[in-house]
């Protein structure tokens, strides 16, 4: 919290409106930096096309019991993201409570019954996953929080569905209607647009790239100088070694990265669940193909300066710096492009055939997903594509500041005990990389095939990096020995129980089984300790035995220690005639399972978030009302109430 209260920096959102001369201010509770985008998206687009004079603000930097006194003639617009289950993300929690609070007090002292924000306008559009039970519920309650104190809302709450692939065009659909009523009520006329950068870029061909003041990639002042200084976390990453890693598949064609990050000596500290956080370099190639699309190839090393040109403006990296470093280590340029920022693009067109190409895929949505969204195109891909390789040099790059996501660290569920060992953090990665058929590319994950050459390049391989997607290591300057990477640990409320002897059921196919070979680690190496450890289950599928089978040595070794306490039931889905899933063995094993709940067993699924872990879900409602003679309704309350005392745990994602 209180980031900006640190700094020295007043807390009070209407002062500072009213100091640099703001109408609308777009609040964003943003986990990963999406909702971030989106907020920055509608400050700009309020800006260009309805003259409003908009800011974007992190809900964590300001106080809230003067929204009484939100002034009338100004619009506060709220982004909110829901994370995990139903809650809000960690820069909104403070607000959350402060909002939904029963006993609410504002500066003037009125309370909930007085209706004290009878003055504030907003608008709100909230970003969730279907897949979830508490499906956008933080937009949900805010909204229903904000209207009962008495504020208007404009135009409806929006909702994104990341579960379905919506989020975009969700969010597209949802603010033509929006800004409709936002200009009726505040008496706006759309304007012609007219771009405006919002960050100053000045070429500085008299500094150096060599300069050890600037920055080549290093994620702030303390790594630039070479001595890194924590406490690390998801600001300031620790550059961690790694210590080992190795392939865990089978297969030619696809592979599993196991890998053993140290943490020794940072004052991290992980508790077997949490997760690990990796922050990514992109490919070369796709950085080559971004600089020179845009026709920066010649200027990639040049030192460049950016500044915002509004104060409430932040930039997103540390300055001076290169192009190719702002590219290379603070941009998301991989990832699928938004039918907006094509149309924002289009008057930089290098000629009006290409524009009225832009033009066409930014307002037709069949259009754009059958020519980008069903292609895995990133930006640089399309605009090769688009204009035949001709470079986009009339692009400012002040506008892909703005408009591609500054890069995100992926999460890993850690596969190791902290128990076991407490100065090394394992991971347990699939590497992502698809062909879909008529696309011109492969999709390589960002993360995974970095990782993936970090190992390639840690083992000497003869043929490192046979995708030639060539990662730089760390940065140029290479400050630390060895191959390093990275990283910070977020805490998770997925736990063992705190008593060994409780017995666990775990259900996790694919990598979904990284969490799952820490909780059996660690059991077996407390009940080698003398403790005592209850029943251990396990659910575990993969394609076929030979080929993807993970840690599939390990699990005879843990039942060595463990004896008939641990089972392990596998599901092969493609190693005979019909598929086989972990659904499949949990029926087997029905009621078993529903004779351990019973004696308060924990239940735990992680993986992939969007079909396995909703049907197991299910699955278990159906198996408790089996065994226990009760109707699938009282079946379904039972895992609700499961989830809702913790005995039930999830890890998922998609
Ligand atoms: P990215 O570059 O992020 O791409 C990911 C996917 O996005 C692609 O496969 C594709 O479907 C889509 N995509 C990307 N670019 C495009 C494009 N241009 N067009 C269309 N689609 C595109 N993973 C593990 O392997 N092991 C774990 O233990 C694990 N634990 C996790 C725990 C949590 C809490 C979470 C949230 C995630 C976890 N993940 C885990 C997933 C992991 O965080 C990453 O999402 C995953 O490794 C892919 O990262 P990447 O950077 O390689 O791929
Ligand atoms: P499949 O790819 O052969 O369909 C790890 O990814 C394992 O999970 C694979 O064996 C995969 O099988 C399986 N899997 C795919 N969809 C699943 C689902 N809905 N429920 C359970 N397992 C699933």
């Amino acid at each position: 919290g209180n980031g900006a209260a640190k700094a020295g920096k007043s807390r009070n959102i209407i002062e500072k409106m009213e100091e640099s001369d703001k109408n609308c201010v777009v609040f964003y509770g943003s986990q990963t930096g999406t909702a971030e985008d989106y907020a920055s998206r509608l400050a700009k687009e309020g800006h260009s096309r309805f003259g409003l004079n908009t800011m974007v603000a992190d809900l964590e930097d300001y106080d809230y019991d003067n929204l009484d006194k939100f002034p009338e003639d100004k619009l506060a617009v709220f982004v909110l993201a829901t994370y995990g289950e139903g809650e809000p993300t960690d820069n909104a929690v403070e607000f959350y409570e402060f909002i939904g609070s029963e006993d609410i007090t504002f500066s003037e002292g009125g309370t909930a019954d007085d209706k004290p924000l009878g003055v504030l306008k907003y608008v709100a559009f909230g970003l969730g996953n279907n897949t979830y039970e508490h499906y956008n519920s933080m937009v949900r309650n805010v909204d229903k929080f904000l209207t009962k104190l008495g504020a208007t809302r404009l135009g409806a709450a929006g909702e994104g569905d990341d579960g379905a692939g919506t989020m975009e065009e969700d969010f597209l659909a949802w603010k033509e209607p929006m800004w409709a009523s936002v200009c009726e009520s505040m008496g706006l006329e759309e304007r012609e647009a007219v771009y405006e950068p919002v960050f100053e870029i000045t070429d500085k061909p008299e500094l150096s790239a060599e300069d050890d003041t600037v920055y080549l990639g290093e994620p702030n002042k303390n790594h630039l100088e070479g001595a890194q200084k924590g406490p690390y976390n998801a600001n300031n990453p620790f550059i961690a070694p790694i210590l080992e890693s190795s392939e865990l598949f089978n297969a030619r064609d696809r592979n599993c990265l196991h890998m053993e990050i140290g943490i020794n000596g940072s004052n991290l500290s992980y508790t077997t669940g949490d997760h690990i956080a990796i922050w990514p370099t992109n490919a070369g190639k796709e950085v080559d193909r971004f600089l020179n699309i845009l026709g920066l190839g010649e200027k990639r090393h040049t030192v460049i300066t950016v500044k915002g040109l509004d104060p409430t403006a932040k930039v997103p990296f540390p300055s001076p710096t290169t192009y190719d470093a702002v590219v290379r280590y603070h941009m998301e340029i991989c990832a699928p492009v938004s039918r907006q920022f094509v149309s924002a693009i289009a008057q930089f067109s290098p000629n009006d055939d290409i524009k009225a190409e832009m033009v066409k895929l930014g307002s037709e949505k069949d259009y754009f997903h059958e020519k980008v969204t069903d292609r895995n195109l990133n930006l640089a891909q399309l605009l090769e594509i688009v204009s035949k390789g001709e470079p986009w040099s009339k692009i400012p790059f002040s506008l892909m500041i703005e408009g591609l996501l500054k890069i995100q660290p992926r999460y890993y569920s850690i596969s190791s005990s902290s128990f076991v060992q407490k100065d090394k953090i394992s991971i347990t990665a699939v590497v992502e990389s698809m062909h879909k058929e008529g696309a011109p590319h492969i999709l390589k994950g960002v993360t995974t095939n970095y990782l993936l050459s970090l190992k390639q390049k840690q083992h000497g391989d003869p043929t490192p990096d046979p995708h030639g997607l060539d990662y730089a290591i760390t940065g140029p300057r290479n400050k630390y020995d060895g191959i390093h990477v990275p990283i910070h640990v977020r805490h998770s409320n997925f736990k063992l129980p705190s008593d060994p002897s409780k017995p666990v059921i775990m259900v996790g196919p694919g990598t979904g089984v990284a969490p799952f070979r820490a909780f059996v680690q660690e059991r077996a190496a407390l009940a080698k300790s003398g403790q005592n450890v209850g029943k251990t289950v396990l659910f575990f599928g993969c394609r076929k035995r030979e080929e993807d089978f993970l840690y599939q040595h390990e699990w005879a070794e843990y039942k060595e220690i463990l004896g008939d306490n641990f089972e392990l039931h596998t599901a092969f889905s493609r190693d005979g005639p019909q598929k086989v899933y972990v659904q499949h063995r949990m029926e087997e094993y029905g009621e078993e399972i529903n004779k351990l709940l019973e004696q308060k067993a924990y239940f735990y699924v992680c993986g992939d978030a969007s079909n396995m872990a909703r049907e197991v879900n299910s699955l278990l409602g159906k198996l408790i009302a089996k065994y226990r003679n009760v109707s699938e309704t009282k079946g379904e309350e039972i895992v609700k109430a499961m989830r809702a005392s913790n005995q039930y745990q999830e890890d998922v994602w998609s």
